[in-house]
């Protein structure tokens, strides 16, 4: 199965019963392993997570540190992109040449460089 298509089959455990916007997220590293991820929204609305939120962190608690591509999946009439927040998350795991795709349930496709989604990104570097 793809990358999108496991996004688009965890999008269907995302919680969003606030927005009604459920978004999957799937993401690869470079052994391969595969991490997922969807919104969990709260009725403290702040407190939700994204979906690309949700696979990083499954990620981390794999005990894996490296994104090698990441794909993003919603309803949405255009392929939505990842919020600021999740661009920052992405590219503290992934090199600038990481391709995220964002895609809809209806079948469009877009693909965007980590580094375009993300230009002048504070990282650790700027605290050396
Ligand atoms: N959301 C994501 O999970 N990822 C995105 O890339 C865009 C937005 C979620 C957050 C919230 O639960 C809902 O979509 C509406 O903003």
């Amino acid at each position: 199965m793809s990358l999108v298509e496991q996004a688009a089959e965890i999008r269907e455990n995302a919680y969003a019963p606030y927005s009604k916007f459920k978004v999957g997220a799937a993401l690869r590293t470079p052994s391969g392993a595969v991490y997922l991820g969807c919104n969990v929204e709260n009725a403290a609305y702040p407190e939700g997570t994204c979906a690309e939120a949700g696979a990083i962190a499954a990620m981390i608690a794999g005990g894996d540190t490296e994104i090698a591509e990441i794909a993003v999946i919603a309803d949405a009439p255009v392929p939505v992109t990842p919020c600021g927040g999740c661009r920052q998350k992405i590219a503290e795991f992934a090199k600038p040449d990481v391709v995220v795709t964002m895609a809809t349930t209806s079948g469009m496709e877009a693909q965007m460089r980590v580094a375009d989604l993300l230009p002048g990104a504070f990282d650790a570097s700027q605290m050396e």
